[in-house]
């Protein structure tokens, strides 16, 4: 068993952890950055018509925020159980060094999706993002609230990310009502 075993989140584990943790602290992975490039056949979609998830790539000089948990090492494997149903589609469990805000650095599980998994949907521009989350839905509920969630819960620990804010923008510049014109024509 673990002496110390934690859990970095950084989708929807930053804003329901859904688990017991003995404390949660905000905390930052260095080398990687977060992508909305995961399908989501399973919580913000359906088989067939995907949302669109969070996921980390490599990126050398990049640093990703979230929210890591500490838990009782006697609960891992439980917790770890439901987090792989939570999050089964294309997800692996990775062990990376995470910096704690308090200065601590700790190994965590991360869950990490590759393209490599059948449900992997990769790049697009943020408009194209935005338009394929504003009409995802899934039995978690819809794409466009979780991509909302995650941006409000990142600006609130004081780490808005610019991929999620630029998407999050491009969902407002759609949901916006066009301006009106003024009958003039000159
Ligand atoms: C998370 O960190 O919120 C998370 C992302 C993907 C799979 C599992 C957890």
């Amino acid at each position: 068993m673990r002496a110390m075993a934690w859990i970095f989140g950084y989708g929807s584990l930053v804003w329901r952890p859904a688990f017991p943790a003995v404390e949660r602290v905000p905390a930052a992975l260095a080398g990687w950055t977060r992508r909305l490039w995961q399908g989501s056949p399973d919580h913000r979609g359906v088989p067939g018509a995907p949302g669109r998830v969070a996921t980390l790539v490599p990126a050398a000089d990049a640093r990703v925020h979230g929210v890591a948990s500490r838990v009782e090492p006697n609960a891992l494997d439980d917790i770890l159980s439901a987090l792989d149903i939570r999050e089964q589609a294309g997800y692996a469990r990775h062990d990376l060094p995470v910096r704690l805000r308090d200065g601590r650095r700790v190994e965590a599980l991360v869950y990490v999706a590759t393209a490599d998994n059948t449900d992997w949907l990769g790049p697009a521009t943020a408009e194209a993002i935005a338009a394929h989350v504003a009409g995802s839905h899934g039995p978690s509920g819809s794409n466009a609230e979780y991509v909302r969630r995650l941006h409000t819960a990142l600006a609130e620990l004081g780490h808005p990310d610019p991929h999620i804010a630029a998407v999050v923008a491009a969902l407002d510049a759609a949901d916006s009502p066009a301006r009106p014109t003024t009958g003039d024509n000159r």
